[in-house]
């Protein structure tokens, strides 16, 4: 029984060498069985990693690690609401904005659903009278990051369910073409903004907030935003300054990490859209993989298989990036979902306790929506140098009438994960082209060029469809994943000290851009570029 970590490392690091000269055309020739062998399931949602070059023991030795390194523990450790968080000394409770009073979710020795279920019930009581008495023809999300990525996504992704609601519009960018693009158009009127921001200080939302409160009173005169603004914030101080009526300020908590904040108010936007019924579908669809996640054998335990394939990808293989690709023009922004989620929380280089890390820890993820991506990164996929680990994603039922056209997109998916994994022999390149009567030499030629190696792994995440309650297991399962890696690299996934510096740095330099002003303390690039962008900005 391995007790260490290092000791795990070393397991694993031995297995890859037994594996990494193996084909998985030659895996599945000898398991005829290999698909049931490397998937499991909770209700519709399966996850196949056969296509991964693993094998039984390797698995095994991932099962090691994650109880070498505590996995189910701190993961117990989270949902008892311990302060995780080290550096901001707070609890990670997510799951309790999803959870029933039952779950008995408590945080500082509080039940959470007594803070929880009333602003819940309120946000979705505003969202759904908004709905109902439909003078609101649009809202305007203003917020960036994890007030802006989650609800943004969402939306997309069950606009089959928001027929009815108003137009929800997202701004996020301090470059004033996102604020302007969107209001163009827009009747003040009937529009509302909704300032979603958890700290409620950060510049590029409270600019465009005030870009957009500007706008509004031009038009209707002063005093009128206050029917128009609603936030979603736990600053209430900084809401109350802005001048949000109260009744239309919705909370949420420190224990909330911003990237981790989709199912508490900041999911305003996202509940005008669906509505209410919709949006506790939603929540419904978190908390059944919360408990799987909590309560399922690390075997089964579909968030623990994820993160156990992602840390054999990265630290066994060697793989710095993993492609996000849903074969679903809905879900074509869920890789920048995941992106944000993911990278801040484990893009870290030091452990709990301060010390270098020894491990590689989070990749860069990346993605987009299949078909699309086939006809831009996907030679690179399978014919470039690097092997990048994709996870694809599909639902067995279509998104839109055209059913025909789903099941082209499904035999794509299928084609593509193959494609990865089997590739196509130099001698079957040949065969093809001596069929097709193709001049000898001419083959040879592109025998090379046509070959493609295979053996590039890929994950398949299946589902039913993509409905409200499915979107919100299929986010709880990557929030889950990237907690299991934390653990395992032993950093804290739910801070960011990272994005820090270059926030003051912008503070900073945004007075320098003014004419006259002294450069001279600033390195000769930075300066050098102010000087030509203080000339090229007035010609
Ligand atoms: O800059 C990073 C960050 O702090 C993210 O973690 C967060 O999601 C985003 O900014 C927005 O922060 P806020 O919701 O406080 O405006």
């Amino acid at each position: 029984m391995v007790k260490t970590v290092a000791d795990a490392w070393k397991i694993l690091a031995a297995d890859w060498d037994r594996l990494q000269s193996v084909h998985l055309r030659e895996m599945f020739e000898d398991d005829a069985v290999r698909f049931s062998r490397f998937s499991a399931s909770l209700d519709d949602l399966t996850i196949d990693y056969s296509k991964e070059r693993v094998d039984a023991a390797a698995m095994a030795h991932l099962f090691d690690l994650a109880r070498a390194a505590d996995v189910e523990g701190r993961r117990d450790a989270m949902f008892a609401g311990a302060h995780i968080n080290t550096t901001e000394d707070r609890a990670v409770l997510h799951v309790a904005l999803r959870g029933v009073p039952e779950d008995g979710y408590q945080v500082d020795g509080q039940a959470t659903a007594d803070l929880v279920i009333p602003v819940l019930d309120a946000f979705l009581k505003f969202a759904d009278d908004v709905r109902a008495e439909g003078r609101i023809t649009d809202v305007v999300n203003i917020g960036i990051g994890g007030s802006d990525l989650g609800p943004v996504m969402a939306v997309r992704a069950l606009s089959d369910f928001s027929v009815g609601g108003p137009n929800v519009h997202f701004v996020s960018n301090i470059d004033g073409a996102h604020l302007t693009d969107t209001l163009a158009g827009l009747n003040p009127e009937t529009t509302m903004f909704i300032v979603a921001s958890k700290t409620f200080t950060t510049q590029e939302t409270m600019t465009n907030a005030q870009s957009a409160k500007d706008w509004l009173e031009a038009a209707l005169g002063a005093g009128a935003a206050k029917a128009h603004f609603a936030a979603v914030s736990t600053n209430l101080e900084g809401t109350a300054a802005f001048g949000i009526a109260p009744e239309r300020v919705f909370g949420f908590w420190g224990w909330v990490g911003g990237r981790y904040s989709l199912t508490s108010s900041i999911g305003l936007s996202l509940a005008m859209a669906i509505g209410g019924e919709n949006f506790r579908a939603f929540l419904g669809g978190f908390r059944d993989m919360d408990q799987h996640f909590k309560t399922a054998p690390m075997v089964e335990n579909l968030p623990m298989l994820l993160a156990l394939i992602g840390i054999w990808r990265r630290n066994i293989m060697g793989c710095p990036t993993v492609g996000l690709i849903p074969y679903s023009q809905r879900l074509e922004k869920f890789a920048a979902y995941v992106q944000q989620m993911d990278m801040e929380s484990n893009g870290k280089r030091v452990t709990k306790s301060g010390a270098d890390v020894t491990t590689k820890t989070g990749p860069v993820i990346w993605g987009g929506a299949g078909t699309n991506v086939q006809h831009s990164f996907f030679q690179l996929i399978h014919q470039g140098t690097d092997i990048v680990p994709i996870d694809f994603m599909i639902n067995a039922q279509a998104n839109s009438d055209l059913a025909d056209q789903h099941d082209i997109l499904t035999a794509n998916f299928l084609a593509q994960s193959h494609a990865l994994a089997f590739g196509k022999t130099g001698q079957e390149v040949r065969a093809e082209m001596v069929e097709a009567r193709v001049d000898p030499a001419r083959i040879e030629a592109l025998v090379p060029h046509r070959t493609f190696p295979g053996n590039r792994p890929s994950t398949s995440l299946l589902d039913r469809s993509l409905t409200p309650y499915s979107l919100g297991r299929l986010i709880a399962l990557y929030e889950h994943k990237v907690f299991v890696q934390g653990v395992i690299w032993d950093v804290n996934s739910f801070d960011q000290w990272g994005v820090e510096l270059g926030k003051v740095m912008a503070t900073q330099l945004a007075s320098m851009l003014d004419d006259g002003a002294d450069l001279s303390s600033l390195n000769s690039s930075t300066r050098g570029l102010i000087e030509k962008i203080r000339v090229l900005k007035e010609h």
